[in-house]
């Protein structure tokens, strides 16, 4: 395993839409066990391949220190095939560094994908998964959260004091992919 170097905005890899990973290789395989290292160590709750400068469908996600049951996860090609509800709340993203805005999501979402020896799974989630899910799938279309921002990018601030619009406060979701701690 080994640390990977994430891209930040201004990348143009960041802007390119993923490919469809057709089989596993053991490259892959070394791939996702960095990215996990990779997330890990920068704190965050999701990563997408293309962060790291590759471009392959591979997303990995793991909420468990949110006091979420769900295990850590790896989604190739995933697919949102259901989605539904709203819920706006700030998001953050490792490949936009100290920074925080608010984004309206979807609530609920349904996820095809394949796991790692390629057979196909479903989850469905709410909350703070389908926020992430979605962050990543966006990344897979080479688009960012700062594009859905609602109002202002914020520098994020430990204390977390500067959310004062009643939604959220940053300190406690920055879900997106990211966590303020990182900031
Ligand atoms: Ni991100």
């Amino acid at each position: 395993m080994a640390l990977r170097e994430v891209r930040t905005i201004g990348d143009p890899i960041l802007e390119k839409r993923s490919r469809e990973v057709t089989q596993i290789t053991d490259r892959t395989r070394e791939l996702i066990d960095d990215m996990f290292e990779t997330l890990y160590e920068q704190n965050g709750v999701g990563l997408s391949a293309v962060q790291v400068g590759v471009l392959k469908r591979i997303v990995v996600i793991d909420l468990s220190e949110d006091g979420n049951e769900q295990e850590p996860v790896v989604m190739i090609n995933p697919v949102i095939r259901e989605s539904d509800g709203e819920q706006s709340g700030y998001e953050g993203c490792l490949s936009v560094p100290g920074k925080t805005g608010k984004v309206t999501r979807p609530d609920h979402v349904i996820v095809d994908f394949l796991d790692e020896d390629m057979n196909s799974q479903t989850l469905e989630g709410e909350g703070i998964f389908a926020r992430c899910v979605c962050h990543e799938c966006d990344h897979l279309e080479g688009k960012l959260y700062v594009d859905l921002v609602e109002g202002p990018l914020r520098d994020v601030d430990a204390e977390g004091d500067d959310a004062d619009d009643g939604t959220s406060d940053p300190d406690d979701i920055i879900s997106g992919m990211n966590d303020t701690d990182q900031g």
